[in-house]
């Protein structure tokens, strides 16, 4: 997206990872470094959008210009995101959302004590926000926001199976594009570069599916510019 091309256009970005408590001082948590929801940032600054950056904890900070609001939970994110929407022209969901969340917060520190049984977490599951997004979007009926992005991080060694796992996931939470690319341990996550396939409901199976490859700098110039070709459409 060249500079000018989102002039006008509020863009709404989550990043980093949630950290779902135990007690007051243990969370449960993901390696999501917020690195490629900063850059995404930087890339709709760059191209004259309106930004605002719901960050989750990210161990980057936050690109100078946006509008930051600090989350910690899913929770927290969801309620954020859902304000944020109702006058966003874009949602880009690049944060690693917990799936699940402790079912009780202890209110204090959880003590190891001999005549006791080893603790058990149970987890109950977090509502899925991308999904919601956009049940949101339809039960309203004013196409608010224009474009809903999720992304996606599989964990697999066979491309196709990846791809097929990303068809399925867009599928599932009837989003606008989705943003497919494949982590490991060493693997995209907290990395500087990355490779990632944009996936849209209108592709056709056959169809060459985009794909972009270099830093997160670089990928998210490219996501933006696919994201102004859609608005534009
Ligand atoms: O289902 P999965 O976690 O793989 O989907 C990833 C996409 O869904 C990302 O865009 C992420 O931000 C979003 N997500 C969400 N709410 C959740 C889990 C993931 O919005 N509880």
């Amino acid at each position: 997206a060249g500079p000018g091309a989102l002039a006008g256009t509020t863009v709404t970005i989550t990043a980093g990872g949630t950290r779902e408590p135990l007690d007051p001082v243990r969370f449960l948590g993901n390696r999501s470094s917020g690195k490629q929801g900063t850059a995404l940032a930087a890339a709709a600054l760059a191209a004259g959008a309106r930004v605002r950056l719901i960050a989750a904890h990210m161990d980057v900070p936050a690109p100078e210009g946006v509008e930051l609001i600090r989350v910690e939970t899913a929770l927290e994110l969801r309620a954020a995101v859902h304000r944020a929407a109702a006058d966003s022209d874009v949602v880009i969901m690049a944060a690693a959302v917990a799936d699940f969340r402790p079912a009780q917060v202890v209110e204090t520190k959880i003590k190891k004590r001999d005549d006791e049984a080893d603790p058990v977490i149970t987890l109950v599951r977090n509502p899925d926000i991308l999904q919601e997004l956009v049940r949101a979007r339809d039960e309203a009926g004013t196409g608010t926001p224009t474009l809903i992005v999720g992304f996606a991080a599989e964990t697999g060694d066979d491309t196709s199976d990846v791809l097929e796992y990303g068809r399925s996931k867009l599928a599932r939470k009837g989003c606008d594009l989705l943003v497919l690319n494949r982590v490991g341990r060493s693997l995209v996550f907290g990395q500087d570069e990355t490779e990632v396939r944009i996936l849209s409901p209108d592709d056709s199976p056959e169809a060459a599916l985009e794909s972009a490859a270099g830093t997160k700098a670089e990928v998210s110039a490219r996501i933006l510019a696919r994201i102004t070709a859609e608005l534009a459409a």
